[in-house]
């Protein structure tokens, strides 16, 4: 296959993202053009040239909004409006053009769980009980001590917030500044759906729905996510304001199980177009327990990702990532941030572009970009702050905590993207709102599209391999050696097309042996050039096999 003809995705036929490779970016730290230190929509735009090089076929964004950034843009001001700093409205609709110059859709990030407590609709309710708005969120009569329940916030705290002027609480799955909206109200589904017929008709390709499973929550029976009338709600949300046709839909849901699953992702289009699960990124953590409460163990990677693959063949649609905003670098995490930083890097990108679903790349992924060292002074997040408190409070050093946090704080993916080795990285040219990687000398976009060996330019193999080959999209998943320790083998089949790819978790040679059928397959792709005896480190091999006619 010649890697270098990127084929061209007709976007008109429903399911064209079954081929895609998707890209998330995080606004505020892409890049900078106006020198405030905060990443900005004309950014983006700036980039577009560069994200079409790598050949990815849309472009998650994360919230643009109006937002007073409680929770970097997840708590929305107004839906229809863009937050200053970004650019204006005009910037937005010149990246929806200018990315659909190059075959780029935009995904925009759609928050309908919560709004910002400085919504219009929020202000309205606080002013009385029979407004118009009230019942645009979720409500409960008390006094001051005596919350409805005990349910627990995500970052923290009570999920019940006092209002004194109301005599009542408001719930909040997330922070405070985040008021959960009434989905049994509806009205306020009526509004989002305007809403989103609104940015529709601005051009824009898809959404990435936002903790869509906790939007049918019932707070007095203690149920947040998976509600009893969350699927009506997903229905009803598609039916009114997804009918677009080629609209890529993905919902994030954390805890959801394969069944869930092919509701959401059904083909027949009723709901979405693909899920977003956590099953595999949570391996090394004890079911709601702390990140790294379990040792990573490959075997455990192996069947999560075997229970996907096989669970929703033929009946939905996987997601397939290792990093978004919320969640540490994979480098850092399950390769080597060291000596085997680009051979680690290109090897987990192997593992997951071989599988059915589609592919997201998180901005930085694509250069093996690692965790950074920031202070405790240094981190902005939330979550993270709410998550080192928690760990005094129970206990820990204040050593053990900043260890957690470099382990595991949402900050880790969202410093600043590394463009060049000069000042600030090329971000910006004013100091950023996080602190660059030390480690942007070496690791940057520049230096990488220099390389023909980078892990860029495996990522764009990758990219076109998928799109030039069926079997990505449509084979069957076998696992080989599922209890292997080292190395993670399996093969895609279709009738006609095979694939092999084996990859080496380790920093160890590994001996190891092409099954029969492969003898004669063409290597379609590795991380260090002709197969060797044994596996080298971290290496990553991918082997392609054609039936021939009879
Ligand atoms: C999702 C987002 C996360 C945000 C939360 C609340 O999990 O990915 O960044 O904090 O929802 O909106
Ligand atoms: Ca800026």
């Amino acid at each position: 296959m010649d890697n270098k003809k990127i084929p061209v995705l007709d976007k008109s036929k429903w399911g064209w993202w079954r081929s895609a490779v998707l890209y998330q970016i995080y606004p505020k730290s892409f890049q900078d053009t106006n020198g405030d230190g905060l990443g900005d929509i004309p950014g983006i735009i700036a980039h577009l040239d560069y994200l079409q090089e790598l050949g990815i076929d849309g472009i998650w964004l994360s919230p643009v909004y109006d937002s007073p950034q409680v929770d970097n843009g997840y708590d929305i001001s107004d839906y229809r409006a863009i937050w200053p700093p970004l650019g204006t409205m005009e910037d937005m609709e010149t990246l929806i053009r200018e990315a659909g110059k190059r075959g780029i859709t935009i995904i925009m990030d759609l928050v309908l769980n919560h709004s910002s407590d400085k919504h219009f609709w929020f202000q309205e309710a606080l002013k009385g009980r029979d407004n118009p708005y009230h019942d645009y969120y979720v409500w409960a009569d008390g006094t001051p001590d005596a919350p409805p329940n005990d349910m627990r916030a995500s970052f923290g705290g009570s999920a019940w917030e006092w209002v004194p002027e109301l005599g009542q609480y408001y719930f909040h799955q997330f922070a405070v500044g985040q008021p959960d909206l009434n989905w049994e109200n509806p009205k306020v589904r009526r509004e989002l759906y305007d809403m989103i017929r609104f940015w529709v008709d601005k051009g824009v390709g898809g959404f990435r729905l936002d903790v869509i499973d906790q939007i049918a929550k019932e707070p007095f029976r203690k149920i947040t996510k998976n509600g009893p009338r969350l699927h009506e709600f997903v229905r009803e949300l598609s039916r009114e304001a997804f009918i677009e046709e080629g609209l890529v839909t993905v919902g994030e849901t954390w805890g959801v199980t394969v069944d869930q699953a092919k509701l959401y992702s059904a083909p027949d289009a009723s709901e979405l177009s693909m899920v977003f699960q956590f099953d595999h990124i949570c391996v090394d953590r004890e079911p709601g327990g702390l990140w790294g409460s379990r040792p990573f163990s490959l075997p455990a990677l192996k069947r999560v990702m075997e229970h996907w693959q096989k669970g929703l063949y033929g009946t939905g649609w996987n997601s397939l990532f290792l990093e978004n905003h919320d969640l540490p670098r994979i480098v850092s995490r399950w390769g080597d941030e060291g000596q085997y930083r680009v051979q680690s890097a290109k090897m987990l990108a192997t593992m997951l572009h071989g599988m059915a679903g589609t592919p997201y790349i998180y901005q930085g992924e694509e250069l093996g970009m690692t965790n950074p060292p920031l202070t405790l002074e240094e981190i902005v997040d939330v979550g993270a702050i709410n998550d080192y408190q928690e760990r005094l409070a129970e206990g820990w050093s204040p050593e053990q905590a900043m260890r957690y946090l470099h382990a595991w704080c949402r900050d880790n993916a969202r410093t600043p993207m590394q463009w060049t080795a000069g000042e600030n990285a090329g971000f910006s040219t004013a100091k950023p709102w996080l602190p660059v990687d030390p480690n942007h000398t070496r690791v940057n976009a520049q230096a990488a599209l220099a390389d023909p060996d980078s892990v860029f330019y495996h990522y764009k193999k990758l990219i076109a391999l998928r799109k030039g080959l069926n079997v990505f999209r449509d084979g069957t998943f076998t696992l080989l050696e599922p209890e292997d320790e080292k190395l993670f083998v399996y093969t895609r089949d279709t009738d006609r097309e095979h694939l092999l790819v084996v990859c080496n978790f380790t920093a160890d040679a590994v001996a190891w042996q092409r099954p029969a059928a492969f003898v004669d397959a063409e290597l379609l792709l590795s991380n260090y050039g002709a197969p060797q005896a044994a596996l080298r480190p971290y290496e990553a091999q991918m082997f392609y096999l054609e039936d021939r006619e009879a």
